[in-house]
């Protein structure tokens, strides 16, 4: 049974003071299965202490890597990897494990990984992570709830992804570094945690051009070295954060982020009536919590990224008139409505599409976290409203965020979390 914390949160307080911004999840489960490339110590440094990186921890270790994570430093030993397996316990869990399927089968010919399920906000298929495999060479078996691949060795191919994935072009990319020959992916991620896997493939001895664009060019090496970096900051921790110095009004400082990473949404909060200000690493946000609003239309990476919508959403249902949160990658991501609704918020949804007629004030309730990004933009709503409002199943958000009560307790919110008999 997962913890059963809530958070309480007095909404009304203004935020001030600084925030550090962690290392970036979304790279980290990246990185490292990455590490199972080569055989030896790896050293991720930046790489936050939350649940998903637990539970891949915990994998790799089913795996025969063994762990250690003091502070916020990794280190991965893979010298004697004994399993080629991601169990269905582990995937269910956190589909990020599927992300093992690659390297795997350019290191050791050979994977078993559970074929991922649902997920919180509807279908969230693996084809494309097949196809790109199966062009490389891999035969692929569904078996008893499993993907299982073999492929003596991989060999470089042209493949085109119909739809741009960050996991699916994760997954090809550490299986290509090892396939005999060149391989070019087409409409590759430019995700930053992409690139970030892709700079960490090439310390590690792979030859891959054009990183940061939307064609990876990969000259398949015979065999990679350990190698160690540090993990980039995590620019969806940084706009929650942006997020909640907008809604509660005051100022904020953002360290160790990466401004780059948050270009469109910058753009948004200014056009919110937010000023924002960037240095190398660091974000200044002032606010006075009077919210213009803004409609966003996600999409892929440098859009207005999807895992910050639910946040976005949040903010507009205090920003008097009408706005419209559309999201063209998970078009069922909208958990979080009935619930901003509990709190006075009027959201309808039509399609991939919600319309928020914004308000001047919601109202303290008791909610339900059900995803990591839907917990975030109930606690956002929560620094507002009246009252009292109660986040219910915040093991979800501890997957993502590290801390993030002790943080925003620190700006000056007014936020506890506390064991809890509800569920
Ligand atoms: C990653 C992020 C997640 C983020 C998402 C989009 C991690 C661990 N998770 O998820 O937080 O919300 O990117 O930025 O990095 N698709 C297919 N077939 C596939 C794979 C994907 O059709 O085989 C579709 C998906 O349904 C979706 C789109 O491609 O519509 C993008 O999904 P993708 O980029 O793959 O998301 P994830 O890598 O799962």
């Amino acid at each position: 049974m997962p913890s059963l914390d809530k958070f309480i949160i007095r909404g009304g307080n203004r935020l001030s003071g600084s925030v550090t911004i962690s290392g970036a999840k979304n790279a980290s489960l990246a990185l490292m299965p990455a590490t199972l490339l080569a055989g030896g110590s790896c050293r991720l440094e930046n790489t936050p202490r939350l649940r998903d990186i637990s539970t891949m921890s915990t994998l790799l270790e089913t795996m025969g890597v063994v762990i250690r994570h003091p502070g916020t430093t990794l280190e991965l030993d893979t010298a004697n990897i004994t399993s080629f397996e991601a169990p269905y316990q582990m995937v269910k869990k956190m589909r990020a494990s599927f992300y093992v399927l690659g390297p795997l089968l350019g290191r050791y010919g050979q994977a078993r990984v559970s074929y991922p399920g649902g997920c919180a906000w509807g279908p969230r298929p693996v084809d494309l992570h097949l196809k790109a495999l199966e062009a490389l060479g891999a035969e692929i078996e569904i078996e008893a709830g499993y993907v299982v691949a073999r492929a003596p060795r991989l060999e470089g191919c042209d493949f085109t992804f119909d739809v741009s994935s960050v996991g699916a072009t994760g997954n090809t990319l550490m299986a290509a570094v090892l396939a005999k020959g060149t391989t070019v992916l087409r409409n590759a991620a430019v995700e930053p945690e992409i690139t970030q896997l892709a700079h960490f493939l090439v310390r590690m001895g792979a030859r891959i051009e054009g990183i940061g664009t939307h064609v990876l060019t990969i000259e398949g090496v015979d065999d990679l070295h350990p190698a160690d970096d540090t993990n980039i900051p995590d620019r969806i921790e940084a706009g929650t954060f942006l997020a909640a110095a907008a809604i509660a009004g005051g100022s904020v400082t953002l360290e160790r982020v990466d401004p780059d990473h948050l270009s469109t949404v910058l753009a948004r909060f200014r056009d919110a009536g937010c000023s924002v200000d960037t240095e190398t690493d660091r974000i200044h946000i002032h606010s006075d919590g009077c919210l213009q609003p803004v409609s966003v239309t996600t999409d892929i990476y440098p859009g207005f990224p999807t895992d910050m919508q639910a946040q976005w959403m949040a903010m507009m249902t205090v920003a008097p008139g009408r706005s419209i949160v559309t999201d063209t990658v998970y078009h069922d991501r909208f958990n979080h409505v009935p619930e901003l609704q509990r709190l006075g918020a009027r959201i309808e949804v039509n399609g991939n599409s919600a319309v928020i007629h914004g308000s001047d004030r919601l109202t303290g309730a008791t909610v339900m976290s059900t995803d990591l990004r839907a917990s975030a933009s109930l606690i956002i709503a929560g620094l507002i409203a009246d009252g009292t409002t109660e986040v219910l199943r915040v093991y979800h958000i501890d997957r993502g965020y590290e801390a993030i009560e002790l943080k925003l307790r620190n700006l000056g919110a007014d936020i506890q979390r506390v064991d809890s008999e509800d569920y």
